[in-house]
C-alpha cells in the first residue's frame, strides 16, 4: 500500500506564522501523529505532499521513512495527490490521509482498507453528523450504492439535508489515478480540483465505492482552527487519563493531567492534579505524585514521593526518594535510594548516593555525592568559572554546614565536617573539621548612633 499525506495547506484561520501541520497536539507536531498512525500500517511508501511551510515542514517531520512531494501551489485535494504520483507503487493501493486529522486510529484504517478489499475499489472512511455543515456529502442511489461527493459549496438544499459525510480519508486503486486525476476539472464554487470528484469517474467507470464508518467522531475531526485544536488536545488528553485509570493508576482528576509523551507505570501509583508529563517518563510502583509537578524525560523508583511543585527534566530518581516541594532537577541529575530533596534545591548533572539529603536550598552542580552526606541549607557547588565546568566530590557520610561555597575543582574526604559559611577553595580531609570564618569579635565599647 501506497500513504499519502495532504500537508500542504496554509490554514489561514490559525492565524499563525507556523504551517498548520505543526502546531502541536500533545506536544507532537499534528501531522506527525497522522504519520505514526500510517506506520502502523506498514506502507511500502509514505509520502507527504507539503507546500505552505515549505523546508520547515520538512525539516520539523524529517524521517527516514518519508517521501516529499511539493505543491507549489495550493489548487485543490486533488492537485496535491497529482503531485505525489511519480512516488506511488502503481501496483499497490493508496491511502490519502489528510495532515490536519491527528487523531485517526490504525484500527478504522485497517476496517477502511478491509471494505476496499482487492485492488480495483475505492473505499471512502465516512461518518453520520448530526451538523454535516462544512463537510463534504456523501450521495447514494436510489439502492443506496455511492454516487458521487458533493462539496457543501457546492451542494443543493437537498443535498445538504445529507449527514453522512466524507471524512476526506479514502483508498484508491492506483492504476486508475493518473487517468482520473488528469481528468479532473476546477469548474466548481471553489475553483479547485476535487479529490472527492474521483468517486463520479471510479463510478462511471463501472468500479465498486465502498464505504466504512468511523469509530468515533473525534477520530476524523479535522483542525481548522485553534478552538478545534484545543477540544482534539482535550480528547486525546482524556483518551490518555482513561487508559491510565483502567491500567490501575489512580488520578485525582483526569482532567487534570497531561501527557505529552508516554507515561509508563508500576501498580498503586498516584497522580494528583495539574501535571504535565513530556517525552518519556516512568514511574515505579506505588509512586505519587504531587500537584501542578512538570515532569520530563525521568524515571523514578518504586515507592518515591513527590510533593507539590515539582520541576525535573532529565533526572533518574531511585526508590523511595522524599522530593519537593518546590525542587528542581536539571538534566544528568541521578538520585540513588531514599535521597531526600527538599524545597529549593537545584541538581545539575551530579551523581547523589543513596539517603543523602539536602532539604533546603541549595545549588549542586557537576558534583559526585556519596552516601548518607548531609547538605546544609545555602550550600552552593561553584561549577563555573566564568569559562570552564569544574567537579566537586563529596564523599560518603561528610556533612556540609549551611551557607558554603564549594569552589571547584575540590574534594571533601569521607566523614568530614564543614563549619557553617565555609567557601572552600582546597581540598577538606576526611574525618576533620574544616571552616574558613573570619574570627568573631565582639566589641563591648561600641555604641549604637543615637538620632540627632
Ligand atoms: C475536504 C473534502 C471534503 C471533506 C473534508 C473533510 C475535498 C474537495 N473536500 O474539504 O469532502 O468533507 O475535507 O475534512 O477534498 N490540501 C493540500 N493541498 C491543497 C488543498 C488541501 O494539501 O491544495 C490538504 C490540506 O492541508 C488539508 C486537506 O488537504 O490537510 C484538506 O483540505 P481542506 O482545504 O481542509 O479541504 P476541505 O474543504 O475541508
Ligand atoms: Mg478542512
Amino acid at each position: 500500500m501506497n500513504i499519502v499525506i495532504l500537508a500542504a495547506g496554509q490554514g489561514k484561520r490559525m492565524y499563525s506564522s507556523l504551517p498548520k501541520v505543526l502546531h502541536p497536539l500533545a506536544g507532537r507536531p499534528l501531522a506527525q501523529h497522522v504519520i505514526d498512525a500510517a506506520r502502523q500500517l506498514q506502507p511500502e511508501s509514505l509520502i507527504v505532499v507539503y507546500g505552505h511551510g515549505g523546508e520547515a515542514v520538512r525539516s520539523a517531520l524529517a524521517a527516514d521513512d518519508l517521501l516529499w512531494a511539493l505543491q507549489a501551489e495550493q489548487l485543490g485535494t486533488g492537485h496535491a495527490l497529482a503531485q505525489a504520483l511519480p512516488l506511488l507503487a502503481p501496483a499497490a493501493q493508496t491511502l490519502v490521509l489528510y495532515g490536519d486529522v491527528p487523531l485517526i486510529a490504525a484500527a478504522s484504517l485497517r476496517r477502511l482498507l478491509l471494505a476496499g478489499e482487492g485492488q480495483e475499489g475505492l473505499a471512502i472512511l465516512t461518518v453520520e453528523l448530526a451538523d454535516p455543515g462544512g463537510y463534504g456529502r456523501i450521495v447514494r442511489d436510489p439502492m443506496g450504492k455511492v454516487a458521487c461527493i458533493v462539496e457543501e459549496k457546492d451542494a443543493s438544499a437537498e443535498e445538504k439535508g445529507i449527514r453522512e459525510v466524507n471524512t476526506g480519508i479514502m483508498v484508491l486503486p492506483t492504476a486508475h489515478l493518473q487517468t482520473w486525476l488528469a481528468a479532473l476539472k476546477n469548474d466548481n464554487a471553489q475553483g479547485e480540483y476535487y479529490l472527492t470528484d474521483l468517486v463520479a469517474l471510479a463510478v462511471e467507470a463501472g468500479l465498486p465505492v465502498h464505504t466504512a464508518a468511523a469509530a468515533l467522531e473525534w477520530e476524523v475531526q479535522g483542525v481548522n482552527d485553534k478552538l478545534q485544536l484545543a477540544q482534539l488536545e482535550r480528547q486525546y488528553q482524556r483518551n490518555q487519563a482513561d487508559a491510565l485509570l483502567l491500567a490501575g493508576v489512580r488520578l485525582a482528576d483526569p482532567a487534570r493531567v497531561d501527557v505529552r509523551g508516554s507515561l509508563k507505570h508500576g501498580r498503586d501509583v498516584f497522580i494528583d492534579v495539574g501535571c504535565v508529563f513530556e517525552g518519556e517518563v516512568e514511574l515505579g510502583d506505588g509512586v505519587e505524585i504531587g500537584p501542578y509537578c512538570v515532569l520530563r524525560n525521568v524515571r523514578i523508583g518504586s515507592g518515591s514521593r513527590v510533593a507539590a511543585y515539582c520541576h525535573f527534566d532529565g533526572a533518574v530518581i531511585g526508590p523511595g526518594g522524599i522530593l519537593g516541594p518546590y525542587a528542581r532537577l536539571r538534566p544528568g541529575a541521578e538520585l540513588g535510594p531514599e535521597v531526600h530533596i527538599g524545597n529549593f534545591v537545584e541538581i545539575k548533572k551530579s551523581t547523589i548516593g543513596a539517603q543523602s539529603k539536602a532539604n533546603h536550598l541549595a545549588y549542586i552542580g557537576d558534583a559526585e555525592i556519596g552516601q548518607r552526606v548531609n547538605i546544609g541549607a545555602g550550600t552552593i557547588t561553584c561549577n563555573y568559572d566564568g569559562v570552564n565546568k569544574h567537579k566537586t566530590i563529596i564523599e560518603d557520610d561528610a556533612f556540609i554546614g549551611s551557607d558554603t561555597q564549594l569552589v571547584a575543582p575540590v574534594t571533601v574526604g569521607r566523614g568530614a565536617t564543614l563549619g557553617a559559611g565555609t567557601t572552600l577553595t582546597k581540598n577538606a580531609p576526611a574525618e576533620a573539621l574544616t571552616v574558613s570564618r573570619a574570627k568573631q569579635l565582639s566589641l563591648t565599647s561600641w555604641e549604637r548612633p543615637k538620632k540627632k
